[in-house]
């Protein structure tokens, strides 16, 4: 195998890879280890934080690779889209300048919409909810999270969201005495 072969290869069997153990990990913490387990449940001596913290590794290394990826393949790309859009291939000097644009672009978009969407977060609007759901800051993580709410008049109501955003109840562990 050439060098450049083989370069390719072994980064496309660790995405490979990287991507099967996403996928297990992601199984893992939605069917497994639903959402209101965090503190209640271990697997094999993990929760579901550290299988999340795993997951999250993982899709930084994925990332990561997807890029390399794209910087070792980036002549064909240029070339492919120059083609598709009827243009000429591009020299060195442009495909350089794309992927320059390109890459100021998404870092852009990405720096400037985490800027935008942290200056857009509220708390959640209590009064405004129809059925009474509280939000994540008032649910009862962990030993708690499993049980019905006592005392509490709202939670008798078939309208309120056992699970808030994730819905639990759906999966595995899910059945609240
Ligand atoms: C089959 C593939 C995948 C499955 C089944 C999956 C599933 C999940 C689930 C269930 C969660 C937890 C959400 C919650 O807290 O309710 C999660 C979190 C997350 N996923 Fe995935 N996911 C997959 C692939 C990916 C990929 C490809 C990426 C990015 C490259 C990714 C990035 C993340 C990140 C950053 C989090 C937050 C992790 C944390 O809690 O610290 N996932 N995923």
């Amino acid at each position: 195998m050439g060098s450049r072969t083989a370069t390719n290869y072994w980064i496309d069997l660790v995405s490979l890879l990287v991507m099967v153990g996403l996928a297990v990990t992601g199984g893992l913490m939605y069917f497994v280890l639903p959402p209101g387990t965090g503190h209640s449940h271990t697997l094999f001596g993990m929760g579901r934080h550290d299988i999340g913290r795993i997951h999250f590794y993982l899709a930084v290394a994925c990332t990561a690779l997807l890029v390399l990826h794209l910087v070792l393949h980036w002549s064909w790309v240029c070339n492919v889209t120059a083609r598709t859009l009827g243009m000429a291939a591009p020299s060195r000097g442009a495909q350089k300048a794309w992927g320059l644009g390109l890459t100021a672009g998404v870092v852009l978009f990405l720096a400037g919409g985490l800027v935008w969407t942290t200056g857009k977060v509220e708390p959640y609007p209590v009064a405004d909810s129809p059925d009474g759901y509280r939000g994540r800051g008032s649910r009862r993580e962990g030993h708690g999270a499993l049980l019905p709410r006592e005392n509490d008049e709202r939670g008798a109501s078939p309208k309120r969201p056992r699970g808030g955003r994730h819905g639990r109840g759906r999966n595995a562990i899910s059945a609240a005495p």
